[in-house]
C-alpha cells in the first residue's frame, strides 16, 4: 500500500485568496444538511460503481461489546459491500472514546476482541482492509492538538451531537476529553486523508467539523495546497429496527439480537419478541411497529419486501411470523457466525490480524504527521 498517496478532494473549491481567516465561523460548504448529504450520496454512489479507486473510506465505532442485528444492517454491511467494490477502507475501534464508561473500560481487550471478531465474520478482510485501535496510533493522536487550535470552544459547546450524549450520559461532570471528542474523530478521519465517511445522521454534525478542521489547516497552512482533503459523508439509509421488547434496538437496553449469538438464543429471543394481538400479519410501521420491525428484520435477511414477507405469512398468527423471522435470521447469518468461530478459536491470529492493523495505520499516521510537521514548520 502507498501510504503517502494523496487522495483527491474533487468537490474541493479553488480556495480564493481573500479566504475568511482559521477562525472565522465554519463556511456554507463544510455544511451538512440531511437532504443535501442525501443528494451528494447518491452521486457519491455511482462515483463509487465507476471509480471505486478514488475512495478511501474511514468509519468505526466504540468498543463497547458484541455488535447487534440494527448494527449490521444500519452499518456493518454497509462497510463490506464498499470493500467488496473495491474502496480501501479503515475501520477505527474507538477506544479512546469509552474511557469514560466505567463498565467499558474494565474489559476493555474483550470488548477490543470482539469488535474485531465482529468484522471479521461479515467478511471485513484483514488482507485488504485495516481495523486498527485509536490507542495504537501515536501520530493520529497527535494531530488532536494542532486540530483542537482551529476549533473554538462556542463551536464545541453548539455540536447538537454531543449535547445530546451529555444530557444522556450517567456521568455527573463532563469531561475534557468527551467534550472535545468530534475533534479527536476529525484526526481519525484525516490521519488517513479519507474522503469518504459512512455515517448515520447523529454523525453529521462531527464530519461537518472534520471538514471545517481540514479547510482551516489548509487555508491556515497549506501554502496553497491541500493538506486534508474535506471528506464526503455516505448516508446510509439505516432501516430502524426494533428490539423484542419494541423499543430501538440497543445492547444497554437488553433488547438486542447479537451477531454472535446462536441460533437457539436468536430463536428464544424472537419467541419471546412483543408482538400485538391482530392475527393477520401486515407491514404498517405507524400503526403496528413490533410486527413490521419483524417483518422487515426478515425481508432484509431474505432480500426481499417486508410486505412480500408479510403476504406469505397472511393469517397464520405471530407465532408464524416468529417462526419465520427466526429461520429467515438464523439461515442468513449461519455463514457469518461460522466464520466468526473460526476466528474466535485462534485468538493468536486474531491478535496478529489487529497488530497488523495498527501497523499499517500507524505507517498512515506517521507519513501524515511528517507532512503536518513540514507545514507547520515544526519539522525539527
Ligand atoms: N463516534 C462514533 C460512534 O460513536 C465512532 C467513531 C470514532 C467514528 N471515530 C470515528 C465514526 C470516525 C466515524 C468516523 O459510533
Amino acid at each position: 500500500m502507498n501510504t503517502t498517496a494523496p487522495i483527491a478532494d474533487f468537490d474541493a473549491p479553488a480556495t480564493p485568496a481573500s479566504a475568511p481567516a482559521p477562525t472565522s465561523l465554519a463556511s456554507s460548504a463544510d455544511r451538512l444538511g440531511t437532504s443535501a448529504a442525501q443528494e451528494r450520496t447518491a452521486v457519491l454512489e455511482e462515483l463509487i460503481r465507476t471509480d471505486p479507486g478514488r475512495f478511501r473510506v474511514l468509519t468505526g465505532d466504540r468498543p463497547t461489546g458484541r455488535l447487534h442485528l440494527g448494527h449490521y444492517f444500519g452499518t456493518l454491511h454497509n462497510r463490506v459491500r464498499l470493500q467488496n467494490l473495491g474502496v480501501e477502507l479503515f475501520v477505527i475501534i474507538a477506544d479512546y472514546q469509552v474511557l469514560t464508561d466505567r463498565e467499558v473500560a474494565d474489559n476493555l481487550t474483550t470488548h477490543v476482541e470482539e469488535l474485531v471478531l465482529d468484522h471479521l465474520a461479515i467478511g471485513v478482510d484483514p488482507a485488504r482492509s485495516t481495523i486498527f485501535t485509536h490507542s495504537a496510533v501515536p501520530a493520529l493522536n497527535q494531530l488532536l492538538l494542532p486540530f483542537l487550535s482551529l476549533v473554538s470552544v462556542a463551536e464545541l459547546h453548539r455540536n447538537p451531537t454531543v449535547k445530546d450524549e451529555i444530557s444522556h450520559s450517567r456521568q455527573s461532570a463532563v469531561s475534557g476529553l468527551m467534550f472535545t471528542y468530534p475533534v479527536h474523530q476529525a484526526a481519525d478521519i484525516l490521519f488517513c486523508k479519507a474522503n469518504l465517511v459512512p455515517v448515520g445522521q447523529d454523525q453529521l454534525p462531527h464530519l461537518e467539523l472534520t471538514r471545517t478542521v481540514a479547510r482551516r489547516f489548509n487555508d491556515r497552512y497549506g501554502n496553497g495546497s491541500t493538506v486534508f482533503p474535506r471528506p464526503d459523508a455516505l448516508l446510509s439509509a439505516a432501516p430502524l429496527l426494533l428490539g423484542t421488547d419494541g423499543t430501538k434496538m440497543s445492547k444497554s437496553r437488553g433488547n438486542a439480537l447479537a451477531l454472535a449469538a446462536d441460533a437457539d438464543e436468536t430463536a428464544r429471543l424472537i419467541k419471546g419478541a412483543k408482538t400485538d394481538a391482530e392475527r393477520h400479519i401486515t407491514y404498517d410501521p405507524a400503526t403496528r411497529p413490533e410486527v413490521s420491525s419483524l417483518l422487515l428484520l426478515a425481508a432484509l435477511c431474505q432480500g426481499r419486501t417486508p410486505e412480500q414477507v408479510a403476504a406469505d405469512i397472511g393469517s397464520a398468527g405471530a407465532a408464524a411470523l416468529k417462526r419465520t423471522v427466526t429461520e429467515a435470521v438464523n439461515e442468513h447469518l449461519a455463514p457469518i457466525r461460522a466464520r466468526r468461530s473460526v476466528y474466535a478459536q485462534d485468538r493468536a491470529q486474531l491478535r496478529r490480524i489487529l497488530r497488523e492493523g495498527n501497523e499499517r495505520a500507524n505507517a498512515v499516521a506517521d507519513a501524515t504527521l511528517a507532512e503536518v510537521r513540514a507545514a507547520m514548520n515544526s519539522d525539527y
